[in-house]
């Protein structure tokens, strides 16, 4: 039996990946876990406070509920990351290391890893950028994941331990606003298209990034998640594209539905980090190996995305 754990379960992907695997492996058997104390949303229970750097208090919670399966997904993502890079480094390297090692020690039977496109940098091809190529981030977060791909990697050979991942591109999802990432802009302007008709965007109007909506991310982490892992040549480092758009075609996709929306564009320091990061990616591996394929283009994410948000910002 599957008994998983999810930490940083209340942030953007941990709020949705817990409903979705609750749905399949049984409400009970998924235990969440994150830094913050006092949560009160049930959808969370049986809910654990854990921060990931306190390595014991891990291993108590593993122990306690027998766990199986982590789903590792506590982390300080891009411009939050600029913003405090020691913390950065600690909670995505410390972090993933005690998971690791704590993984070794208990005989825990999965882990699930997130990468992100913040592993490539400026010398990276950007168009259709290969799985394997030049990795040399600039941002702190994008360091902390190159070398956390490669330390999963480091458990996989030397102690035969089932460790994957995903390089997720920007993920959008209308249930938990992102968590401090330079692709946020793509989930705000939704909010203030519906609450506003304007938004004023941190990044240029022609820039362009890999996308995802989360319905997709969802289904791809768990349909990777239950590949026979002797299917899978590569484990830690699945490039994982969804859909690419400039600022600019997003924004006009949403005048489409909401025709009096207004955009500018007041770029800031997340331009830089933008301008280091692929424009579209080539996941032909994860098709290969476990069988990837994208459902939401652009126009269909948009529309999804204005009536559930529309929806769920009426009822609040
Ligand atoms: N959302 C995206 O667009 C995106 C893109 C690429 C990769 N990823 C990766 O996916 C994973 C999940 O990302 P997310 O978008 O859900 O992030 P998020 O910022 O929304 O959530 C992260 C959660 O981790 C928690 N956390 C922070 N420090 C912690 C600590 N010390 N101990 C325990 N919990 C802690 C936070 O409270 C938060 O709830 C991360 O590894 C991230 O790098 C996300």
């Amino acid at each position: 039996m599957k008994k998983i754990l999810v930490t940083g379960a209340l942030g953007q992907i941990g709020s949705e990946l817990t409903a979705a695997l609750k749905k399949k492996y049984g409400e009970k058997n998924i235990i969440t876990s994150d830094v913050k104390t006092d949560v009160t949303n049930e959808e969370f229970f049986p809910y654990e406070t854990l921060n990931v750097l306190d390595k014991a208090r891990l291993s108590e919670i593993v122990k306690k509920h027998d766990i199986t399966i982590i789903y590792h997904l506590a982390a300080i993502l891009s411009a939050a990351g600029e913003k405090n890079p020691n913390l950065c480094w600690d909670v995505n390297m410390t972090g993933l290391h005690n998971v690791l090692e704590v993984a070794r020690e208990l005989s825990v039977k999965q882990i699930i890893c997130p990468s992100s496109i913040a592993v490539f940098g400026p010398e990276t091809p950007r168009d259709n950028t290969p799985q394997e190529t030049v990795i040399l981030p600039k941002t702190m977060y994008g360091l902390t994941k190159a070398a956390g791909e490669l330390l999963c990697e480091y458990y996989v050979d030397k102690f035969g331990i089932d460790v994957r991942g995903i390089r997720y591109p920007g993920l959008i999802s209308y249930k938990t606003l992102p968590g401090g990432g330079t692709t946020d802009y793509a989930v705000e302007i939704f909010y203030e298209a519906i609450k506003k008709k304007s938004y004023t965007c941190f990044l240029e109007a022609d820039t362009t990034l890999p996308m995802m909506y989360m319905p997709d991310a969802i289904r791809g982490t768990i349909q990777l998640a239950e590949t026979d892992f002797s299917k899978l040549q590569n484990h830690c480092n699945f490039n994982f594209a969804g859909v690419s758009f400039s600022c600019a075609e997003i924004a006009a996709e949403i005048k489409k539905y909401i025709p009096e929306f207004k955009i500018d564009y007041v770029p800031d320091f997340r331009q830089k980090i933008a301008n280091s990061w692929p424009r579209s990616i080539d996941d032909s591996q994860a098709s290969k190996q476990w069988g990837w394929q994208v459902e939401y283009d652009l126009e269909k994410m948009t529309q999804d995305m204005l009536d559930n948000l529309s929806k769920k910002l009426a009822n609040n």
